[in-house]
């Protein structure tokens, strides 16, 4: 997809992964456009746009001749009504400014997550399988997934694992505040490093045919118990205790994610396991942010 072409890309919601995203591929020779609501200077060579993805008059600065739109924008807080904001209306108002301006995307990036997945037995799911959200947040997401596959543009859909990173780090907290893990049932985490969020959207937005769908998640989908009691011990404290789902309902589905059809499309993990990811992230000691 990239070639000779020139690209002239927008990244809406333009934050702590779009940033880097976006200093990703403008070192590969593309122009980038960052679009959010606070006025910030991003750091040069990105190009910023100040604009509210709910206000399209707001979206009129968008400049001519986007070849590839990546869809970043997080809810203020979680509830229904700002997810339906952030996911559903934000992507509407601007496919429809793109449309109305006579853009032509080549590619158009919508960034979701595996919260479209409803699964509750740890069963392994990929991108064919069922989604049926029993929560807003699922459901909000897989709304917007829709309505960009449905549109005119050629749209591709990436759905994200838990992130985590320096920027997000409430595994570490839990384990370092003590908190227990959850048996009966194990619960599934399926994860990925946020350096691997920003190697994946760049890796399948200059990907020549790609699929409409791909689960972005590491190669080791493993129980929190797992997870927890592994960094526990990277941290020298006590192994996490047991809870049920009796004294603590978890509020997650309980799946497996399957990363093939992104392996295959040949994205090699910088961060292949939450082993790699975390230890890395431990020993540049920066564990600072949330996740
Ligand atoms: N946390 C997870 O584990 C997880 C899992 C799956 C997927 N994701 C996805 O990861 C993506 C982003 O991650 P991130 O770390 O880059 O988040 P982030 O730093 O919060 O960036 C999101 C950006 O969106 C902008 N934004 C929000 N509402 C907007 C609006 N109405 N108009 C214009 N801009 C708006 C915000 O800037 P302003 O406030 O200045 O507008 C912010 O800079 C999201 O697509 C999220 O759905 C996260």
């Amino acid at each position: 997809m990239s070639g000779d072409f020139h690209e002239r890309v927008l990244i809406a919601g333009c934050g702590k992964i779009g940033t880097r995203l976006g200093e990703e591929l403008a070192s590969l020779g593309e122009e980038v456009w960052g679009l959010r609501r606070q006025r910030v200077q991003l750091p040069s060579p990105l190009k910023g746009l100040t604009a509210d993805l709910g206000v399209p008059e707001s979206l009129q600065a968008i400049p001519a001749g986007i070849t590839r739109v990546y869809y970043l924008a997080t809810p203020n807080t979680y509830t229904d009504a700002a997810y339906r904001m952030a996911y559903v209306d934000g992507l509407h108002n601007l496919l429809r400014v793109l449309a109305d301006q006579g853009q032509t995307p080549r590619r158009v990036i919508f960034v979701s997550s595996t919260a479209v997945y409803a699964q509750q037995s740890g069963e392994w799911v990929d991108e064919t399988s069922l989604t049926v959200p029993t929560g807003f947040s699922g459901q909000r997401l897989l709304e917007a997934e829709r309505l960009l596959l449905q549109s005119r543009f050629p749209g591709l859909v990436v759905r994200f694992g838990g992130i985590y990173g320096r920027h997000r780090n409430a595994m570490l907290r839990k384990v370092q505040a003590g908190e227990p893990c959850h048996t009966e049932p194990l619960l599934y985490t399926n994860r990925i490093h946020e350096d691997d969020c920003v190697g994946v959207l760049c890796h399948l937005g200059r990907l020549a045919s790609p699929e409409h769908i791909y689960l972005a998640v590491d190669d080791a989908p493993c129980t929190q118990c797992e997870l927890m009691d592994w960094l526990a011990e990277q941290l020298d404290r006590p192994k996490p205790a047991r809870i049920t789902a009796a004294q603590s309902p978890p509020r997650t589905g309980n799946k497996r994610c399957c990363n093939t059809r992104l392996k295959t499309s040949g994205y090699a993990f910088r961060f292949p396991t939450y082993r790699e990811g975390y230890q890395a992230m431990l020993a540049s000691n920066r564990t600072d942010g949330s996740e």
